[in-house]
């Protein structure tokens, strides 16, 4: 079956790991989750207190740099395929498949082509796949399977932040990702929805699915570089991100 596709895309700090992080910690005790950390930066293993390994980035350079030395007839696919094993960091519910740095200059094409079929197959084990995206969602554009079930936009609430959104959500309309629905998520309200702000979230064109609001304990765990699982049963930042994933009827009862 093919696993439910979510993506966490937005401005870098308007609170995407933590998003995908909250999300990973709900859906992790409904079903197996798929964990892609596809920024760059790389945080998602701290947010969900991971121990990352290896990315596929340094896999894609191993290989090359060993491919050169291989006989041939040796198949490529078996060496990506244990290589990708030794990459997904395995946890109770969650796999963490973190994708490290972009490319260099030299060239990948064969070692990518070989690389999207095998995640590809990968993500059949799964019941759900949570992406934290960098910006410009360089990754999702990469891949053969680009069906993403739900794209979530975060920003946070204010104008300059929304205008920034509407960029992300232009980018994924220019990458013709094949998502189903897109929407806005705004992170780290303090109090009601500012008046405002519904005129500019209208003109954005995407449903607001949820707020999660500031919440001192996420701030607090991430500056200690603690997991978000530690938070308290029934934080504010939880509790609203369980009301998003209900939203998308992939709450308990969903
Ligand atoms: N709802 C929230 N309440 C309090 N702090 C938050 C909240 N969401 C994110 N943060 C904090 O904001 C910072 C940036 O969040 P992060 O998820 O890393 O953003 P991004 O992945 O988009 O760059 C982190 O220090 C994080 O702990
Ligand atoms: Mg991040």
């Amino acid at each position: 079956m093919r696993p439910f596709t979510i993506a966490v895309a937005g401005k870098g700090g308007t609170g995407k790991t933590t998003l995908a992080a909250l999300i990973i910690e709900c859906l992790r005790r409904q079903g197996p989750v798929l964990a892609v950390d596809a920024d760059p930066n790389c945080n998602l293993g701290e947010a969900l207190g991971l121990e990352v390994k290896r990315t596929i980035g340094q896999l894609r350079d191993d290989v090359l740099e060993r491919i050169a030395d291989l006989p041939p007839g040796v198949p490529k696919d078996q060496i990506l395929e244990l290589g990708l094993h030794e990459c997904l960091v395995e946890d109770e519910g969650v796999d963490l498949l973190t994708m490290g740095h972009g490319e260099g200059p030299r060239c990948y094409c064969m070692v990518n082509h070989v690389l999207r079929r095998v995640i590809d197959t990968l993500r059949g084990n799964y019941r759900y796949v949570v992406l934290d995206n960098e910006a410009g969602m360089e990754h999702l554009s990469r891949r053969t399977t680009q069906d993403v079930d739900a794209l979530l936009v975060v920003a946070e609430p204010n104008p300059v932040s929304l205008r920034a959104a509407a960029r992300i959500k232009e980018i994924a309309e220019e990458l013709g990702l094949r998502v189903r629905s897109k929407f806005l998520v705004l992170n780290r309200l303090q109090g009601d929805l500012p008046r405002g702000l519904e005129g500019p979230i209208r003109e954005l064109g995407l449903p607001l699915l949820g707020t999660v609001p500031y919440d001192p304990e996420v701030e607090g765990l991430s500056t200690a570089g603690r997991p978000l699982r530690e938070l308290p049963p029934g934080s504010p930042a939880s509790l609203a991100v369980e009301g998003i994933l209900k939203k998308l009827r992939l709450g308990k009862e969903g």
